[in-house]
């Protein structure tokens, strides 16, 4: 299952510490113009090394296009993308190479594959999500020319809340922080956790505008299971919310219905989808990521061997992953939202009729 997507269909190679990742993208519809310049744009957003809020990995992620683009424009042919490895330090994780690390998916790779590559988490690393974001690139290029954009930033540190979403603020913040007001807070409680060799946790929202009514594919690829699966496939997110969200369970239908006019909705507590297809409403979605399980704090843990072990790790971890994460959590969403969109195009036998002019 290294594939995503129905229409719009994604596949991602390699691991953190070997040659490249990348991926290869079919389906983009011939025509779109495909800018190197801002596939990199959004690649380097998310890059490792960048600021003390991340990573001290560092990496160029240099994007090239192997396929599929011919004088700008994408051919209708798979488009691959590759980003070459260039700091790997695999002699980090000799120490730790035949334990578990708690949180991590060692152990359970180990389990189910019973060989594991253990430098730099191997294919489990985050480190794959670069290959996402590039895709993810060419689906906000084909969203775009429906004016339909992808907003994301960091809504909430361990517990410290945005009170207001300034997602224009976000895109110049070092931490994606959508509260200028709470910025200061959110980034003193990363930087407490990371002195003390801990890590911690982050939610983040992504606001999906001017998605037109009728996106999404009922009953089984239905949007909002679609976008939970999405965001859930990245590493270390573990709760998903679609409008109101958990708070659902907490309220009557009189507080929880969005009531209508002759023109719209008159409130968004369905978080723009209902019955699995968009209401034309913005889609308005939390990501709540766990804390980087790679600490520098002494931990229990097994080995290979069925032993008990105390370990101290080494090497360059995120102390919040919430924030590259947040990235990755545009990109899937963009990827879902294209794949719709092609999808709905077969929707109607007028959409089919308007395609072939009859
Ligand atoms: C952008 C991003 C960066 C990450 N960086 C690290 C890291 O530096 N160290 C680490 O242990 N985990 C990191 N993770 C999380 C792990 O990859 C993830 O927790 C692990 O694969 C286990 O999967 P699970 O948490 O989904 O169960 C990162 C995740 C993301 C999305």
């Amino acid at each position: 299952m290294n594939c995503f997507g129905v229409k719009f269909r994604v596949t991602t190679f390699g691991e953190s510490h070997g040659n490249a990742i990348g991926c290869i993208i079919d389906g983009v519809p011939s025509g779109l113009e495909i800018d190197e310049s801002y596939i990199q744009n959004e690649v380097d957003k998310r890059k490792p090394g960048l600021t003390k809020f991340a990573t001290q990995r560092k990496e160029s992620d240099k994007t090239q296009i192997l396929s599929g683009v011919f004088n700008g424009l994408s051919t209708g042919v798979p488009i691959a993308l590759v980003i070459f490895n260039e700091n790997q330090k695999s002699n980090d994780y000799e120490n730790i190479k035949s334990l578990f690390r708690p949180s991590h998916a060692d152990f359970t790779y180990f389990k189910k594959y019973t060989i594991r590559d253990y430098r730099g988490g191997g294919r489990s690393s985050a480190r794959e999500t670069a290959a996402r974001v590039a895709a993810g690139a060419i689906a906000k290029k084909l969203l775009e020319k429906f004016n339909i954009y992808v907003k994301s930033g960091v809504f909430a540190i361990g517990g410290i809340e945005a009170e207001n979403l300034d997602f224009e603020y976000a895109n110049t913040s070092e931490i994606f922080a959508l509260d200028k007001t709470k910025e200061d807070q959110q980034k003193e409680a990363i930087l407490r956790v990371k002195k003390l060799g801990d890590s911690i946790g982050g939610c983040v929202f992504v606001k999906v505008a001017n998605a037109p009514a009728g996106l999404g594919e009922p009953l089984y690829n239905k949007l909002d299971a679609a976008l939970a699966a999405a965001l859930m496939g990245i590493n270390g997110v573990k709760a998903v919310e679609i409008g109101e969200g958990v708070n659902v369970s907490r309220l009557r239908g009189s507080q929880n219905n969005d009531q209508m006019d002759e023109n719209s909705f008159l409130s968004n507590h369905a978080g723009g989808i209902l019955g699995g297809i968009s209401t034309g409403e913005d889609i308005n979605l939390k990501v709540h990521f766990k804390p980087t399980p790679s600490i520098f704090l002494e931990q229990q843990t097994q080995n290979e061997q069925n032993e008990s072990v105390k370990f101290n790790l080494k090497g360059r971890h995120d102390p919040c992953i919430a924030i590259r994460g947040s990235i990755v959590a545009n990109a899937m969403v963009s990827l879902v939202l294209a794949d719709m969109l092609l999808l709905n195009a077969s929707s109607t036998l007028e959409n089919l009729q308007k395609i072939y002019g009859k």
